[in-house]
């Protein structure tokens, strides 16, 4: 992407945001006196309220490298996707029942009775299944371009504490149409914390109230999800403030060296990020209108039946990984403890990795290496889908094998000593112009 010459001068000259010197109402000529008004208001808002000057300096004007690619696109598409969730949440909880007798005949009602009711339901459903998918995506790019690493720690653990909390409140989500996987789903994991060492007993009944799964515990669900959603939007504003304290990685992991290597966000990020966006509406209207039927469990479009076990159980896509682990270890405990490790050990990964490089393009070694959790991550999930049995069962364990060697084996090893190929010497070198 190149900059065009004097474009940020312009951009000064016809976005005079705080205006320093308003022109005196008095002597304004009468064609001028409504803008000039405008400019007056907002200068006076921003000086009592530097929402403007923080817009401008934090977004507008705010300097990214100039060699972003598509994967940075995800941030953006996770920030409107949560807005979307918030909104079509807020109205479905406005017709949503959370009592066992009630739920599945509300959330029945919603599709069926509701005016557009259909609609929010399939875009909260879509929008749950593409929020996961986009940030599994988002996670990979940090890991393979080291977004982690050093001054990025914080930026990375608080989006390690985002995913923590998104999968709670989908798992959460799940729960609340109360049917056979709702349900069933929500069975396999109570009684699995349940076989947690010492605590699992008193965890268990904070999680479900009582000794069944019925009023109770479907009433703190409903309180869960709704609360950790909003949760989520504080979490992602400390996100956001430390990426802006630290500035954006980039595909080359090195940082810029001068002004050359930015660009500012508006126009060149906004329309990129707009590209983005638009592709991403593309796939999920597809997704929506097209094929819902590949995102849902047809199961859970019956009621919950406590005396009917589905023939069979399983979690939604995105949590198969997990699943696939807790069946590949032999003991119960030991499942779950894995299923907790395999996301516990992303947050001490800044201190694992301690190469000077960060970008993966430069290290060979680990750049197979990271290439392969992703292949690990995704035969957990097939062996969670065929329930780690016979064959599934090998593939299971040597995934888990590989995905815990590499961060705590291999990477701590090799971080140190491995040869990587030469650094540019700044990012507009490595795009063949004068730096
Ligand atoms: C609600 C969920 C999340 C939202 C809304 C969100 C939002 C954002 C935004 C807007 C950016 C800047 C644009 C970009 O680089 O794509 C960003 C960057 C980043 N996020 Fe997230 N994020 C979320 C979850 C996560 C998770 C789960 C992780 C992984 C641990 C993570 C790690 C990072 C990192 C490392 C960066 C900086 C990347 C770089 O500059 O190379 N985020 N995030």
């Amino acid at each position: 992407m190149k900059a065009v010459p004097g474009y940020e001068r312009e951009t000064r000259i016809f976005l005079p945001m705080t205006a320093k010197n308003p022109t005196p109402p008095e002597r304004a000529l009468p064609e001028q006196t409504d803008r000039n008004a405008g400019q007056g208001l907002a200068s006076w808002l921003d000086q009592r309220l530097p929402l403007i000057s923080f817009m401008r300096a934090e977004y507008i004007d705010f300097r990214l490298p100039r060699n972003l690619n598509w994967l940075w696109n995800f941030g953006a598409i996770l920030s409107v996707v949560l807005v979307l969730m918030l909104a079509t949440g807020v109205f479905l909880a406005m017709n949503y029942t959370p009592t066992s007798t009630g739920a599945f005949a509300s959330v029945e009602a919603i599709d069926r009775q509701l005016a557009g009711g259909w609609l929010l339901r399939a875009m909260h459903m879509t929008g749950a299944n593409l929020f996961l998918a986009a940030l599994y995506i988002h996670l990979f790019r940090g890991l393979y371009y080291g977004s982690y690493k050093n001054p990025r720690e914080i930026l990375w653990l608080t989006g390690l504490l985002l995913l923590l909390m998104i999968m709670a409140t989908a798992f959460a989500g799940y729960i609340l149409p109360w049917g056979q996987m709702s349900y069933w789903g929500a069975d396999v994991i109570t009684r699995a914390v349940g076989a947690v060492p010492f605590l699992g007993a008193s965890l268990e009944h904070v999680l479900t109230g009582s000794d069944h799964l019925g009023d109770i515990f479907l009433h703190r669900f409903f309180v869960l999800h709704f609360v950790m959603a909003f949760l989520v939007v504080g979490v992602v504003g400390l996100h956001v403030l430390a990426l802006h304290i630290s500035g954006s990685n980039n595909p080359l992991g090195i940082e810029p060296k001068s002004r050359a290597d930015t660009l500012p966000f508006h126009p060149y990020y906004t329309t990129k990020d707009l590209v983005g966006l638009l592709v991403f509406a593309m796939i999920f209207a597809a997704l929506m209108f097209f094929w819902p039927g590949l995102l849902t469990e047809p199961d859970n479009y019956l009621p919950a039946d406590p005396l009917h076990t589905p023939a069979e159980i399983q979690p939604e896509w995105y949590f198969l990984p997990f699943y696939g682990l807790l069946q590949s270890v032999p003991s119960k405990s030991g499942g779950l403890f894995a299923a907790a490790a395999s996301l516990l050990v992303l947050f001490a990964l800044p201190w694992l990795d301690r190469s000077p490089v960060r970008s993966m393009r430069f290290r060979p070694l680990c750049r197979a290496g990271v290439l392969g959790v992703a292949v690990a991550f995704t035969a957990l999930a097939l062996a969670g889908k065929h329930h780690a049995e016979g064959g599934w069962l090998v593939v299971g364990r040597l995934a888990a094998l590989y995905y815990f060697g590499y961060f705590l084996v291999l990477l701590p090893l090799v971080s140190r000593r491995e040869k990587t190929r030469p650094l540019p010497a700044s990012i507009t070198a490595a795009q063949g112009e004068p730096s």
